[in-house]
C-alpha cells in the first residue's frame, strides 16, 4: 500500500537477513544424519570461520566484514561424523556480550571481530582476521583460549591469509593496520610459531591488502585501489575503506631472500581488486605466473559488503626481465574463494577450485574445477536453492597426486533450511557427493575454512 512511511522504509540489510540470518546460540549435535559414506581416512576436523553478530547490530552501520566471528566445525573419525559445533570466537566484545570473563592476551578493540579464517599451525589452531586484531588460539573443541601474538613475537598487525611454504615450513604474510597509510609489513613465522621477520614495505594511502601469494623467490604484494577512508568512517560506516578511482594499481615482487627490508619490484596493472590469489609460481626464472579472482572494482557503492559488478578467474604472467604483465582469462564466470592442493603452494600446479558467485549478497550454486593444464572447466551444480561456500582440497593420502583428493565444504540448502558438510571426490568431480553430513540449521555464508588432521593439533 502506498504511504509516505513506506517510501522511507529501509530495505533489510542484505547481510543480516535471509541466507545471512545470524545464529542466536551455540549448538552441539552428536547424532548427525549422513547420506553416503564418509571416507575412513578422514581423521580430523573441518572448520570454517565467518561473521555472525552476537547481538543484533545497528543495521545502518553494519558491514558484513565486521560481524563477530563464529567457527563451525565437524569432527570426522573412522567414517563417522562425531559432532558439529558452532562457537563464537571470544573477541573482547563477544566475551562482554555473553557476560563472560575476557580471554587472556591483548586484543584490539578497534578491529575486534576475529571472523575470517582458521588455520592449524605450529601444533595449534588459530582464528584469524586482517587489519589489526590479534589471532585467537582455539582448542580442538573450538573454545577460545587466548589472544596470542605468536608468544609475543608479533609486534605489528597480522592477516587472515598467511601462506605456508610447504618446503621451508615457514608462514608468510603481507599485513596492514587500519589507518596506517604509508606502510604494510612482510611477516615470516618459523615452523615453531615464532615471528622471525617483520619487514616494512612502503605504500601510499593505506591499501587494504587482503591476501598475497608466494613463489620460490618472491612474495607477491597486491597494492590495489581499495584504500583507507577517514571520511567514510565519519559519515557513518564502520568499514573505513573505499574504491579510489584514479588511484594506481600495482603488483609488487618482494625478494624473499633479501636481507634489506622493503626491496620490491613493482609492476603497474589496470585498476581492479583481488581478494584472493589462487597459486603463483616461477617459470625458468623468467616469468612469474599468478592466478587470481579479479573484480572490476570493490567497495565503490555499498556500505554493506562486497559490491563488485563483475569478476573472473585470470592468469597474470609477469615477465621478470621487462616487468610487463600479460593477462589471460581462465574463465569468465563470476567466481571466488579459489583453493588448490596446498602441498604445491609456490609451485606449478594443475587444478584449481572456485565457487560461483550469484547476485549481490546471494551466492551462486556451483563449485568449479579448473584443469589449468588442459584448459578445461567443470561445474558441479548443487541445484536451485543450494549454495556452496569455499571448498578445501584434502589429499587422499600424503603420497597421492594432485588429482587424488577429497573436496570438503558447507552447502546451504535453503529449501530444507539445513546445511550439508559435503565431501566430493576431486577425481570424480561431476558425480554426486561421496558423503553429506546434515547440520539441522542454516550456517550463514562465511569466509574461509580448512581441514585440520588430528595428527596436526592432537
Ligand atoms: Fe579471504
Amino acid at each position: 500500500m502506498f504511504s509516505i512511511k513506506n517510501i522511507f522504509k529501509k530495505k533489510p540489510h542484505p547481510f543480516l537477513h535471509g541466507i545471512h540470518t545470524p545464529l542466536d546460540r551455540e549448538f552441539l549435535y552428536e547424532n548427525l544424519t549422513v547420506n553416503g559414506n564418509i571416507p575412513s581416512e578422514l581423521d580430523g576436523l573441518y572448520v570454517r570461520n565467518g561473521p555472525n553478530p552476537v547481538k543484533p547490530p545497528n543495521e545502518r552501520r553494519y558491514h558484513w566484514f565486521l560481524g563477530d566471528g563464529m567457527v563451525h566445525g565437524v569432527k570426522l573419525k573412522n567414517g563417522v561424523a562425531e559432532w558439529y559445533k558452532n562457537r563464537w570466537v571470544r573477541s573482547y566484545s563477544v566475551s562482554k556480550a555473553l557476560g563472560e570473563e575476557v580471554i587472556p592476551g591483548a586484543s584490539n578493540q578497534v578491529v575486534d571481530a576475529v571472523n575470517t579464517n582458521i588455520i592449524a599451525f605450529a601444533g595449534k589452531l588459530w582464528a584469524l582476521v586482517e587489519a589489526g586484531s590479534s589471532p585467537v588460539q582455539l582448542d580442538v573443541n573450538l573454545n577460545s583460549l587466548k589472544h596470542d601474538r605468536f608468544g609475543g613475537s608479533l609486534k605489528k598487525a597480522f592477516t587472515a591469509h598467511p601462506h605456508l611454504d610447504p618446503i621451508s615450513g615457514e608462514l608468510h604474510a603481507i599485513c596492514y593496520s587500519v589507518g596506517k597509510k604509508g606502510r604494510v609489513t612482510h611477516v615470516v613465522i618459523s615452523p615453531s610459531g615464532e615471528v622471525v621477520k617483520e619487514s616494512p614495505i612502503c605504500v601510499e594511502g593505506g591499501p587494504s591488502i587482503h591476501d598475497c601469494a608466494i613463489t620460490k623467490n618472491y612474495i607477491v604484494v597486491l597494492d590495489l585501489p581499495v584504500v583507507f577512508s577517514l571520511g567514510k568512517f565519519f559519515t557513518g560506516s564502520l568499514f573505513p575503506y573505499h574504491w579510489k578511482s584514479g588511484r594506481p594499481a600495482r603488483v609488487g615482487l618482494l625478494n624473499r631472500h633479501s636481507t634489506s627490508s622493503g626491496e620490491v619490484r613493482w609492476v603497474k596493472i589496470d585498476p581492479c581488486y583481488v581478494f584472493h590469489p589462487c597459486n603463483a609460481y616461477e617459470v625458468n626464472s623468467k616469468e612469474l605466473v599468478l592466478d587470481v579472482c579479479a573484480h572490476d572494482s570493490m567497495f565503490a557503492s555499498s556500505n554493506y559488503g562486497p559490491d563488485s559488478k563483475f569478476s573472473q578467474f585470470e592468469r597474470w604472467r609477469i615477465d621478470l626481465a621487462s616487468m610487463k604483465v600479460t593477462k589471460d582469462i581462465i574463465h569468465n564466470k563470476p567466481q571466488e574463494f579459489p583453493r588448490f592442493d596446498e602441498r604445491l603452494t609456490g609451485q606449478k600446479y594443475r587444478f584449481a577450485y572456485t565457487v560461483s558467485l550469484g547476485n549481490g549478497s546471494v551466492p551462486g550454486n556451483s563449485l568449479i574445477k579448473h584443469d589449468l593444464q588442459e584448459g578445461k572447466t567443470y561445474e558441479h551444480d548443487f541445484g536451485r536453492g543450494c549454495f556452496p561456500g569455499e571448498f578445501v582440497f584434502v589429499p587422499k593420502d600424503p603420497e597421492s597426486g594432485e588429482e587424488e583428493g577429497w573436496l570438503l565444504g558447507y552447502v546451504l540448502d535453503m529449501r530444507e533450511r539445513t546445511t550439508l558438510l559435503t565431501i566430493l571426490d576431486s577425481n570424480d568431480f561431476l558425480s554426486p557427493s561421496v558423503a553429506e553430513i546434515k547440520i539441522p540449521h542454516l550456517v550463514p555464508p562465511g569466509f574461509h575454512g580448512n581441514w585440520v588432521p588430528t595428527s596436526l593439533v592432537g
